[in-house]
């Protein structure tokens, strides 16, 4: 018998408990477990079956680490039609999260019972496939085209009470799901109710699945996934059972082997990943009930109102009371938005606002803080002036962070006597929506401060990145190499519409150009600013229109102009007509004459500088591993999640490819294409990032 289903008799019912954590996934000992239970039951005289989780969830699908490795029997499709073809009738009760697979093993029982916090979903076109165990065949007998379409293509999961609404359960009860399950199959049993196989309702009348199939495809932008489950949700109801669970699972094998579920499954993993470093294994976090944020433009407001939101109290601190008002201002807007989309109650609300938040314009109000995060502006004289403040009026032990993008956060330490408390807490603006945090570690961070730097991530459900210092951490440094990279393909021909087609089409959400109008031209206009004032190396290739653009006051869509032209709405992106003509002559300047690019080559030489630079912070050691640089591209910088993040792209195009053309470009170009060490190294071994990302874990 497995080890990790107990047989139990309670009466006439066997009960079935799983106790596989974390998740109950369903791997090979599960689903021999769940067989030889049904087995045992109905060679034992039992009358009904309960299968319910032990710990935190019914089982939460199948396991995902099983995927891409030989299957091994018995397989899941078989699992949950043995359990539906049972003589005796099997009630499932659900609690935690019935997810995928846990909802198929549902599905295929005949009666379903969920403790009222219990969510249910088929999850699988978030890891690149989809249902293979009946969901795409037994939810549309179960619940009609239109529910089953919505939940299989979009992933979500769906509420106990949705759920009860929808059909998908036929009972919710408060209690353990043991308890509930018990009550519920007894139930059955005493008013004689009978087996209720889905298999045996019939399916919902065909409707134009082409149409569908080309919408959803649409929708999903690139991923593949979700218009091929349209092609199960088909199946089900153009063919006979067995023969839709066939096409089910032929539709499932060929998704499993897309470089898509690759990326896709890697995507999940690696942001499960890394938040776990060595340097705070089993080190607690500091308190953190009270935050201080200076600062309160969009960005500090942002920090401001993501804070209140996971529960803590904030005092926000402005220049001047007028200031300090405009700063309320944002933050009750940022809010409302919250409260607009019933995220919180308007009691909620008015607690947020009038008591959680205090705004001040003294920096004495800050001494109780348990943390402080420095929003000011980008320079470093202002951002030392605040943190010797700082330094003088917050409590032992308080932590005193600075959301600089690229500045050196060990200057800024090395101007207050506790170095170790100073850390660098990288939000994206707006900072309530956006999902990453750079955590950068300076030379004297403390191992507790880092810890600490996490708890918060977590508690503002962020996805946190530890990154060390340079300039532009991890994300923006290497953004600031492939715009460059763009930049170049500008003077050598390409428009960038073309590039921002181009890099729309490989899957980003916008392509570099339309980026820089929305974040305002103005800031990069600033960061070339001050990097011709330091010097650029002479061999490094300049141009000046972007500087033109925003010397004719045209910022982007703030300002309604800049690459494109805003005037018809800010989704119109009309190219700006004036931008060629000033591409035209810096091209005319620096005596080049524009050649084609292909939309592939684009996308090569965008993708090969991005990594390259990616290679050049892990081999420096500002970021840990190579999923850390995935994470933060997928969560900060619009890369498309279902290639995986650009480190796994690289290993599915293959290294010594892309070594091949850096090395190819840099005859034209040897400052800028100088291949990363890393990379080198890598491809003379025969290895990849992901073993880099083996070896780490
Ligand atoms: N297979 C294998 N491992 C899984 C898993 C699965 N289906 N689902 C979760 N895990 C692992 C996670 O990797 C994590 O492992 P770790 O502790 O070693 O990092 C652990 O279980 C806990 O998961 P986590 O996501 O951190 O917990 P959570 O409570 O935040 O979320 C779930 C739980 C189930 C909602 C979430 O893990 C999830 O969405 N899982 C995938 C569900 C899915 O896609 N199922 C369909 C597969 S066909």
């Amino acid at each position: 018998m497995s080890q990790v289903i107990q047989y139990e008799r309670v009466g006439d019912i066997a009960v079935l408990a799983s106790n596989n954590p974390p998740v109950n996934a369903l791997g090979y000992d599960v689903r021999i477990g769940l067989v030889e239970g049904i087995e045992r039951a109905e060679q034992d005289g039992a009358k009904a079956v309960l299968i319910y989780g032990e710990g935190r969830t019914f089982f939460a699908g199948a396991d995902i680490r099983e995927f891409g490795k030989p299957p091994k029997e018995p397989f899941l499709p078989d699992v949950c039609s043995r359990i539906e073809a049972s003589h005796l009738i099997v009630v499932s009760s659900l609690h935690g999260t019935a997810l995928g697979g846990g909802l198929e093993i549902a599905l295929g029982s005949h009666y379903r019972i969920a403790v009222p916090s219990a969510r249910v979903g088929l999850p699988e076109v978030l890891i690149g496939v989809m249902p293979g165990a009946g969901g795409t065949q037994r939810l549309p007998r179960l619940i009609g085209i239109d529910g089953s379409l919505d939940i299989i293509t979009s992933g979500r999961q769906v509420g106990a009470k949705e759920a009860l609404d929808l059909g998908i359960l036929d009972k919710v009860a408060e209690g353990t799901p043991r308890e509930i399950g018990l009550a519920y199959a007894q139930e059955l049993l005493d008013s004689g109710a009978g087996r209720r196989p889905i298999r045996d309702m019939d399916a919902p009348a065909a409707v134009d699945f082409d149409a569908l199939y080309e919408a959803v495809l649409k929708k999903s932008r690139g991923q593949l996934a979700p218009a091929v489950a349209v092609r199960g949700i088909q199946a089900a109801c153009e063919l006979p059972f067995d023969k839709g669970m066939k096409r089910e699972r032929d539709l499932f094998m060929e998704l499993m082997a897309t470089d898509q579920r690759q990326g896709l499954i890697h995507a999940f993993f690696a942001e499960r990943t890394v938040g776990k470093l060595p340097e705070i294994d089993g080190i607690a976090p500091r308190d953190l009930n009270a935050l201080g944020v200076i600062g309160g433009g969009t960005m500090g407001a942002g920090i401001a109102t993501s804070a209140l939101l996971s529960g803590l109290n904030v005092t926000m601190l402005e220049m001047t009371p007028e200031a300090a008002a405009a700063a309320k201002g944002r933050i009750q807007k940022n809010l409302g938005g919250a409260l607009k989309r019933g995220k919180i109650s308007q009691d909620k609300y008015e607690d947020l606002t009038e008591k959680a938040l205090s705004l001040t314009t003294s920096y004495d109000d800050l001494g109780d803080v348990d943390l402080v995060i420095e929003a000011v502006f980008e320079d470093m004289d202002v951002k030392k002036t605040v943190f010797t403040q700082l330094d003088a009026v917050c409590k032992p032990g308080a932590i005193l962070a600075s959301n600089t993008s690229y500045l050196n956060v060990d200057e800024i330490a090395a101007v207050t006597k506790r170095p170790q408390d100073v850390i660098g807490l990288h939000f994206f603006s707006p900072a309530h929506v956006m999902k990453l945090l750079e955590v950068v570690v300076a030379d004297k961070t403390a191992p507790d401060v880092v810890a600490t730097g996490f708890a918060l991530g977590k508690k503002m459900g962020k996805v946190s990145v530890r990154a060390g210092v340079c300039d532009g951490f991890i994300g923006n440094r290497i953004l600031s190499t492939y715009r460059t990279c763009a930049d170049h393909m500008i003077l050598d021909g390409a428009s960038p519409y073309q590039i921002d087609v181009a890099l729309e089409k490989f899957g980003f959400a916008m392509g570099p150009y339309a980026v820089a109008d929305l974040a305002g031209l103005d800031i990069g206009w600033a960061v070339r600013k001050r990097k011709r004032a330091e010097g650029l190396d002479p061999a490094a290739r300049d141009s000046t229109y972007a500087d033109k653009i925003c010397e004719d006051g045209h910022f982007g869509q703030k300002t309604g102009m800049g690459y494109y032209d805003y005037s018809a709405g800010p989704k119109s992106r009309v190219p700006n007509p004036q931008v060629i003509p000033l591409i035209e002559g810096d091209r005319d300047a620096q005596g080049i004459s524009p050649r084609e690019f292909t939309e592939d080559e684009i996308v090569r030489r965008y993708m090969a500088s991005m990594v390259n630079e990616a290679a050049k912070v892990v081999g420096e050691g500002i970021a840990l591993r190579p999923l850390d640089v995935d994470v933060t591209l997928l969560y900060g910088y619009g890369f498309p999640r279902y290639r995986g993040g650009p480190m796994k792209w690289a290993d599915m195009v293959g290294l010594p490819e892309l070594l091949a053309d850096i090395q190819k470009w840099a005859k034209d170009d040897p400052y800028f294409w100088q291949a990363a060490p890393l990379l080198e190294q890598l491809v003379a071994e025969g290895r990849t990032f992901d073993d880099l990302n083996k070896e780490a874990s």
